[in-house]
């Protein structure tokens, strides 16, 4: 699995992938990261990247031919999956990040000043992804963002294969609450059911306080109609706890 970031900040990335678990990934070879300054795709003598909008406005537009011309100088055997990272693009999720990380390459480019031009989205890009609705200053940190989230649905990549199955959105729920030493802290006490060693119990508990979070946090992501039945069951009783409060 591969990834070929192109930017006009190749320096911005330095730091985030030294450290942790994509630094490790990357150490194993389960994944290569691969950075491409834009400016080395340039052909006049000002590395020139980017120039002024057709129809007047303000800022500055990044321009087509750097930009096709590296994703056809990166690109393995004439594939790879080519993302361009802007706020109008596909919501990044986990199943996203699942589909990048089946990939062999993907290819993502990095946005910056007041857009790119539309060519790269219509005739380059095979998806066009957004990390959230806001707009940051250009697309590195976003790419920063994919990458990590899709490398941990590399095999071999997250220790323990559970841990990404455990995770949040994983199963379609937000996360169960953790607990660690000491068993009480400032009179805040860890839930005693943790400690029964009654592990159907504590799977039960954990499923039940993930329902409950996410029913209350993201009732969207809790629709009834796909729930499975000991789920409902679990949501019913949550519900009426909470009547009983
Ligand atoms: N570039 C600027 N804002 C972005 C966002 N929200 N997601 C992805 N790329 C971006």
């Amino acid at each position: 699995m591969r990834f070929d970031i192109i930017t006009i900040f190749p320096e911005m990335f330095a730091g985030i992938f030294s450290e942790g678990i994509v630094k490790r990934a990357l150490d194993r070879g389960r994944i290569r990261i691969v950075v491409h300054d834009l400016r080395d795709f340039t052909e006049d003598k000002h590395r020139q990247v980017d120039d002024r909008p057709f129809g007047g406005l303000e800022g500055m537009v990044l321009k087509p031919e750097p930009i096709f011309r590296a994703v056809e100088a990166v690109r393995e055997d004439g594939g790879g999956r080519v993302c361009l990272l802007s706020p109008q693009g596909r919501a990044l999720d986990a199943r996203l990040a699942g589909e990048l990380a089946a990939e062999r390459q993907v290819i993502l480019i990095c946005g910056r000043y007041e857009g790119v031009d539309e060519r790269v989205a219509e005739h380059l890009a095979d998806d066009e992804i957004s990390i959230g609705d806001y707009v940051l200053s250009g697309g590195e940190l976003a790419a920063a963002v994919v990458v990590d989230a899709a490398a941990r649905f590399v095999p071999g990549v997250v220790g323990k294969e559970g841990s990404v199955r455990n995770d949040s959105f994983a199963g379609g729920l937000l996360d169960y609450p953790q607990y660690t030493r000491p068993r009480e802290f400032r009179g805040m006490k860890v839930p005693q059911v943790l400690f029964s060693g009654d592990h159907k119990k504590i799977e039960r508990w954990r499923r039940k306080k993930a329902l409950e979070k996410t029913a209350r946090r993201r009732p969207d992501l809790v629709k009834d109609d796909t729930l499975a039945p000991e789920d409902r069951r679990l949501l019913e009783e949550i519900s009426s706890e909470r009547k009983d409060e």
